[in-house]
């Protein structure tokens, strides 16, 4: 097989569609450059002292680890001088971070949660990094959180990366979804995977079953059937699996089907759900249909919510078609 690397990659998805500029390119080129320094950062762990919490929250009341500050500020430090953005929001960041006056504005938006499954890095499990790319409207010269508030629907590429056995980048621009491996000797992310399929059916599951006393009636019915295997109404065994890292949970779905599952539930009924909209469930509900998968809250699609706050939560469940629209019709009964 011809080696591609994602620049080539990029350089033909511009020949080849009109839209794909080279303002875009460079941006998705400078994101993963900042994944590779996060890689090599998680890489080097323990022998740095980067495990361990920050001591500090971050807005939503979560503690931070020192890899969520370190791997906020590798992305925004790699973003604002190429004068492709026009600003970037984060997790970890209140508010949208403004391009410093020196560097010239482009024409998008990033967001992006800068480490995902953050929980997990201390116990040396995979964690990734999620992010997602709009088009800044025309006129808006310092994008405040209004300018980031558009449908999923509206994003112009999304992807992630996996910190995992080996680090991989996995991106759509909309027409499919590819798969890159960092070469570690070469320094380069090489495709390894082209138009990635989700299976239309699974066997397989990923729900936190720790709050299961709180989940609504519909979610209840589903998992029950699931659990209740070749003896119940599904007349099969299933299996499940949880990371608490979405990005390996996702990844793991788009290997090999399955479906993810964060709900709404009643723990906190101020909350919609666990899994940020803009920065978790758009990017990963975009990358999941353009696989062949469904994407919902339980009651629409993810991709067709309007947001009205930068940090809202949403309930996600996400994965194999047929399992997506069964659990979505559970809510609608
Ligand atoms: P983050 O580390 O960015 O805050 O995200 C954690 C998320 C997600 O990765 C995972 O699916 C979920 O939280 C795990 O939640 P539980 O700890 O409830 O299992
Ligand atoms: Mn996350
Ligand atoms: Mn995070």
């Amino acid at each position: 097989m011809r080696r591609v690397t994602l620049m080539q990659y990029l350089i033909e998805q511009e020949r080849q569609y009109d839209w794909v500029n080279a303002d875009l390119r460079l941006l998705i080129e400078v994101v993963s450059r900042a994944c590779k320094a996060i890689s090599i950062a998680i890489g080097k762990g323990d022998l740095v002292g980067i495990l361990g919490g920050a001591g500090s929250e971050n807005v939503q009341g979560e503690a931070q680890k020192k890899l969520d500050v370190i791997s906020n500020e590798i992305l925004l430090e790699a973003n604002e001088w190429g004068g492709h953005l026009a600003a970037m929001a984060s997790e970890e960041m209140d508010k949208p971070h403004q391009i410093p006056h020196r560097f010239p504005r482009g024409e998008y938006l990033l967001l992006f949660d800068p480490l995902d499954g953050s929980s997990n890095i201390d116990v040396n499990i995979s964690v990734g990094t999620i992010f997602s790319v709009l088009r800044c409207r025309d006129g808006v010269c310092v994008p405040d959180e209004r300018a980031f508030l558009q449908p999923g629907a509206a994003q112009v590429c999304a992807g992630y990366a996996v910190y995992g056995p080996s680090t991989l980048l996995v991106l759509t621009l909309g027409h499919g979804v590819a798969c890159f491996t960092l070469d570690r000797e070469s320094g380069s992310f090489v495709l390894t995977k082209s138009d990635l399929r989700i299976p239309e059916d699974t066997g397989e599951f990923a729900i936190n079953a720790s709050n299961a006393r709180y989940w609504e009636a519909p979610v209840k019915r589903y998992i029950d059937e699931l659990l209740a295997g070749k003896d119940g109404p599904r007349g099969r065994d299933f299996n499940m699996r949880w990371v608490a890292s979405m990005v390996a949970d996702v990844h793991r779905i788009l290997t090999r089907g399955g479906v993810f599952m964060y709900p709404r539930d009643t723990k906190d009924p101020k909350k919609a759900g666990k899994l940020r909209l803009l920065y978790e469930a758009n990017p990963m509900a975009f990358i999941v249909e353009q696989a062949g998968g469904g994407a919902t809250n339980g009651r629409e699609r993810i991709l067709d919510i309007l947001p009205d706050a930068l940090h809202q939560r949403v309930a996600v469940i996400l994965g194999s078609k047929n399992e997506v629209e069964r659990v979505t019709a559970y809510h609608a009964a």
